[in-house]
């Protein structure tokens, strides 16, 4: 195990825990500005740690530009003095009026959202100039994912001329999010991008000779950081990862080429019970590491014999191993989370560690859908 995630005083530590390292986490800010060659090219996605303290961190990096998935993560973002906020997110419904309250009650930030649909632009337009306020739009253009977004083409770049012509709405630019693009190799997530990055810049040109501005891509997740980070030549790219600032066992065990960046978060777990001669139980169950990666790459425990994950209760973790008879209950296990962006929003407060001892406790504020807007 990499020795600084040993805790000299885990005897006081309860367990399940989740704990984040910050000397890590300023690394990863540190690794990924100097990849993206400056703060300016990059956009990180706050959903993974939604705590103020690592948005101070990414300030403090001279980052200004974030991205995230609601309401409550961009008032937190706002809270703490991000001066450019992106939602990521298409807002409908009693979301519209939220972020109309968001624009009056932080005017020293700029907000901006997505679009992706003639009749939601237009609500969007209809909410936001109804409450006298603007917001900056980008059309999230479907690069492959099929989950959000519009297909490049005519009917995106009719799209966006449409909100060119709505009140309440600032053209800002583009969003190809290509969460699909999970090639372990790098040279085929790299020939991925190259081919829907043409068609989205014949768009960027078409719309930019009817006279559209598209100031900005706001491009990828973790796993294509490298390669947009590497695309210096395309003005107005944006980097957007999210996982890096933290990091995982899943992306770390997938991607070679993220070998840079190190895992900031780990859970002090304890065993339970030793129910049979090759099992162990430990108390990190799905209410405390997220569950939606398979059984096999839930988890990994680190300084442990070779392991199955064989169950994954609310409260238990119940592995098989040849090793079992070297473990007691009360014996502490670090465990590195498969996916730490859901896995953070299982913890209320998370415990820090600097220099191998806890030294206090961080929010994770915007865990909540509802802080006060
Ligand atoms: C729109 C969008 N942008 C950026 C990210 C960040 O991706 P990653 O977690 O791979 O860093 C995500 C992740 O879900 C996303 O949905």
């Amino acid at each position: 195990m990499h020795p600084v995630y040993a805790l000299s005083d885990v005897a006081a530590v309860f367990s399940p825990a989740l704990v984040f390292y910050p000397q890590w986490i300023r690394h990863n800010i540190a690794r990924v500005v100097a990849m993206a060659g400056g703060p300016e090219r990059l956009r990180p996605h706050v959903k993974t740690h939604k705590t103020r303290e690592i948005v101070r961190l990414l300030l403090d990096a001279g980052i200004t530009r974030h991205k995230c998935a609601t309401i409550a993560e961009a008032e937190m973002l706002a809270e703490v003095g991000a001066p450019d906020v992106l939602i990521a997110y298409p807002l409908v419904g009693p979301n519209v009026g939220r972020l109309a309250q968001l624009i009056r009650r932080f005017p020293h930030t700029t907000f901006s959202t997505l679009i992706d649909n003639p009749e939601a632009t237009r609500a969007l337009s209809a909410g936001l100039a109804a409450a006298g306020v603007r917001v900056g739009v980008l059309l999230d253009l479907d690069v492959g994912q099929h989950r959000t977004g519009i297909a490049v083409g005519d009917a995106a770049l009719a799209l966006y001329e449409l909100a060119a012509q709505l009140p309440g709405l600032t053209l800002a630019g583009f969003q190809l999010y290509d969460g699909h693009n999970n090639q372990p190799e790098r040279a085929l997530r790299e020939q991925a991008v190259r081919q829907f990055l043409q068609p989205v810049l014949h768009l960027r040109a078409q719309a930019e000779a009817k006279g559209l501005p598209v100031p900005r891509l706001v491009c990828g997740g973790t796993p294509s950081f490298p390669i947009y980070a590497a695309l210096t030549e395309i003005p107005g790219i944006e980097c957007s990862p999210g996982t890096f600032v933290l990091h995982d066992a899943g992306y770390g065990a997938k991607y070679a080429d993220l070998s840079g960046i190190t895992p900031a978060a780990v859970l002090v777990s304890r065993v339970v019970s030793r129910p049979t001669a090759t099992r162990v139980t430990l108390d990190v169950g799905n209410k405390a590491v997220a569950a939606d990666p398979v059984l096999e790459k839930r988890v990994q425990l680190l300084d442990f014999p070779e392991y199955t994950v064989v169950g994954h209760n609310e409260e238990h973790l119940i592995v098989e191993t040849a090793g079992a008879a070297a473990y007691r209950p009360g014996d502490v296990v670090y465990v590195l989370p498969g996916h730490i962006c859901p896995t953070v929003a299982l913890h209320k407060e998370v415990l820090v560690a600097e220099e191998g001892r806890i030294v206090g406790r961080w929010t994770v504020a915007a865990r909540d859908r509802f802080l006060s807007l």
